[in-house]
């Protein structure tokens, strides 16, 4: 018979940031599995509820708080709210992203634009891990894992504001990875491929054939499932990765070799 593992959050708190879907609500489902109690922090309640449910309804245990990680009060509210419902914080998953518009070169790109993903892709990462990181100091230490792309590996046409935010996200990775290591907490990052969710859905929606031409770039021929993000997110918030920190990891089908 198998070996029974005991399950990698136990005891333990892990907040998800744009929890209640895609990517998000994968990791926050696989981190209530693995034991822990789970804070999902997203701007739409019913969603959030309906997330909430899903992992109740499978056993685990999970709370929602509406929240914009574009707003630092709002942001500092989501810290404090975790710690109010479950009393302590041990891992992060800064999760929440938007693309703003994929189609439009830079020249015809529209500023507003570039604001809005800067300050939900940059500046929600970066206040995230300000708020989180004291809360996780005082749990004694633990992990945050942040969510860039193979957009933030490389360059790519007609959505400079997004490719710009994804590369943001490393540098803060890498840089608040340095300030902790030695205080107990690691700082890595994901870098999903193409990876089917509604953003990518509504990305491609009427541009099915660009979907296609992109998939049957990538070597391993297919997109990948949320699921397959989350293992990563997992493994690098897990004491299994306890060696790692600072790093950038493609999770992309082979799109980066
Ligand atoms: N799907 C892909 O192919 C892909 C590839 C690489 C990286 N990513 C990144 O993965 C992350 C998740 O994307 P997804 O594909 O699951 O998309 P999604 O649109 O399904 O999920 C994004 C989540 O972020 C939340 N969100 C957006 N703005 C927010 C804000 N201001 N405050 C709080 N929450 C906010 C949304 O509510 C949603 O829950 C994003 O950072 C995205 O850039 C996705």
């Amino acid at each position: 018979m198998a070996e029974m593992r005991a399950p990698r959050f136990e005891g333990k708190v892990a907040l998800v940031t744009g929890g209640n879907g895609g990517i998000g609500l994968a990791a926050a489902r696989a981190f209530a599995r693995e034991g822990a109690r789970v804070m999902i922090a997203a701007r739409r309640r019913s969603q959030g509820d309906e997330a909430v449910e899903s992992i109740r309804a499978a056993g685990g245990e999970a709370a929602f708080v509406e929240t914009d990680v574009s707003d630092r009060d709002s942001v500092r509210e989501m810290v404090r709210s975790c710690l109010g419902t479950f009393g302590r914080l041990d891992v992060a998953y800064n999760n929440a992203g938007i693309t703003g518009h994929v189609t439009t070169e830079i020249a015809d790109a529209d500023e507003a634009m570039f604001d809005q993903v800067m300050a939900i892709n940059v500046r929600g990462v970066w206040l995230s891990m300000k708020y989180e990181i004291p809360a996780i100091l005082e749990a004694g230490g633990g992990a945050i894992v942040n969510c860039s792309s193979y957009a933030g590996l490389r360059g790519g046409p007609r959505s400079s504001a997004y490719y710009a935010s994804k590369h943001a996200v490393l540098g803060m990775t890498k840089s608040v990875a340095l300030e902790y290591a030695a205080r107990g907490i690691r700082v890595n990052a994901v870098c999903p491929g193409l990876v089917m969710t509604d953003l990518i859905a509504n990305n491609f929606a009427g541009a099915e054939e660009k979907l296609a031409m992109l998939t049957a770039r990538i070597p391993m021929q297919r997109t990948g499932e949320p699921d397959e993000v989350a293992d990563a997110v997992l493994w690098l918030a897990s004491d299994e990765s306890r060696l790692v920190t600072g790093i950038a990891m493609p999770i992309d089908g082979g799109t980066q070799v």
